[in-house]
């Protein structure tokens, strides 16, 4: 579990700590007092990532040249400073890291937000950072390989950009893309057949009316990428980049056999967001042994009071919870959880 975290001119806050307790935490504020980037700064802390900005530099307090975040997970401390400058720095128990392996091995999260409704209505891009996300926590060999591909797909749109003329540079890229590719698709098929039955779970626990569900990965470039490759030679002239790979994978998604993202109501489709975000932890704490830490952004307002119940009490019990929202008024029992607030730029024990 999260013991503490401190921040330093990260999103709005200058100097802030916040030292959340082993169950449920409630943090309640009015708007902009900075619950959202309190959750970012854990993810961030944690994975590495925010889950809404595109890049670290956005998060950095304005005015100043960069951020540092300090946390204690159970018997580690870990450290990410991060400037424009000099880009990100890391230390874990005091040992700068070269590599983010080491330093990714032990945070593990799930975060829900009310954008995670484009994971259902939004563009197959949204699905693929699903995927990795999860991908990231479960498997070891995950990022290093989505960076080796995105580095091998990078060069090959390159030249493919560049002309005809480039054309037979386009080989050396071949190999280390397709071997990274099939790495990818292969951890992302298991998941998504991993995902399914547990998104199935979920959906009959959230909504009354238990709607089917189905997952499925679908591969761009099939199974034999090294094929698909070849095959596309002239599309991918034509269109100057890489039409076949993972950087095209979608996750379909189906409710009642009819795609989600067309035939389901809006309160069908946030049901299904929340159990592809419940079915994520889930799969990540199974994996790995031990639940993520959930971060629940601001979701409840979105929700009808049953569905409000129905997803508290699917929250694991022995996980670590920190929920935001600016009104606890509608919670009948907030029973053993732990109530924070924020006020001039400070956590505060107390609702
Ligand atoms: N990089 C930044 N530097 C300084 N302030 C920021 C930065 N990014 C966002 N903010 C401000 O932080 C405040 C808190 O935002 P947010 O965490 O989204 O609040 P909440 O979730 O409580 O509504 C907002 O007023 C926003 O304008
Ligand atoms: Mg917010």
């Amino acid at each position: 579990m999260l013991e503490s975290i401190v921040l330093h001119d990260f999103r709005c806050f200058a100097q802030a700590g916040f030292h959340p307790a082993a169950g449920l935490n409630l943090l309640s504020a009015p708007n902009a007092s900075g619950k959202s980037s309190m959750l970012e700064a854990i993810c961030v802390l944690l994975r590495l990532q925010s889950p809404r900005a595109g890049s670290l530099g956005e998060t950095v307090r304005r005015g100043t040249a960069g951020f540092s975040l300090r946390g204690r997970l159970g018997q580690r401390e870990l450290v990410c400073h991060y400037s424009s400058a000099e880009g990100r720095r890391l230390v874990l128990d005091d040992v700068a890291q070269r590599k983010s392996d080491e330093y990714l091995a032990n945070g593990l999260v799930a975060f829900f937000s009310n954008e995670d409704i484009e994971l259902v209505r939004g563009t197959s891009s949204k699905r693929r950072r699903f995927l990795d996300f999860l991908g990231s926590q479960c498997d070891a060999g995950y990022l290093k390989h989505l960076r080796a591909y995105e580095r091998a797909l990078r060069s090959r749109n390159f030249l493919l950009k560049e002309g005809p003329h480039r054309g037979r540079e386009l080989v050396a890229y071949d190999g280390p893309l397709i071997a990274a590719g099939k790495y990818l698709a292969d951890v992302r098929a298991v998941l998504s057949r991993e995902l399914e039955p547990l998104v199935a779970k979920f959906v009959r626990q959230i909504s009354p009316r238990g709607e089917a569900t189905a997952v499925r990965h679908e591969r761009s470039g099939g199974v034999d990428l090294g094929a698909a490759l070849a095959a596309s030679a002239a599309e991918e002239r034509r269109l100057r980049q890489t039409v076949v790979g993972p950087h095209r994978d979608d996750v379909a998604l189906e409710l009642d056999g009819a795609a989600a993202s067309t035939f389901a109501s809006e309160g069908q489709q946030r049901t299904l967001t929340l159990a592809l975000r419940l079915a994520q932890a889930e799969l990540i704490g199974t994996r790995r042994g031990s639940p993520p830490v959930y971060l629940l952004d601001d979701i409840f307002g979105e929700l009808d009071t049953e569905r409000r119940r129905r997803l508290l009490a699917a929250l694991p019990a022995d996980s670590q919870r920190i929920l935001t929202t600016t009104t606890w008024q509608w919670l009948e029992d907030g029973g053993e959880a732990a109530h924070w607030t924020i006020a001039d730029g400070a956590i505060r024990a107390g609702a």
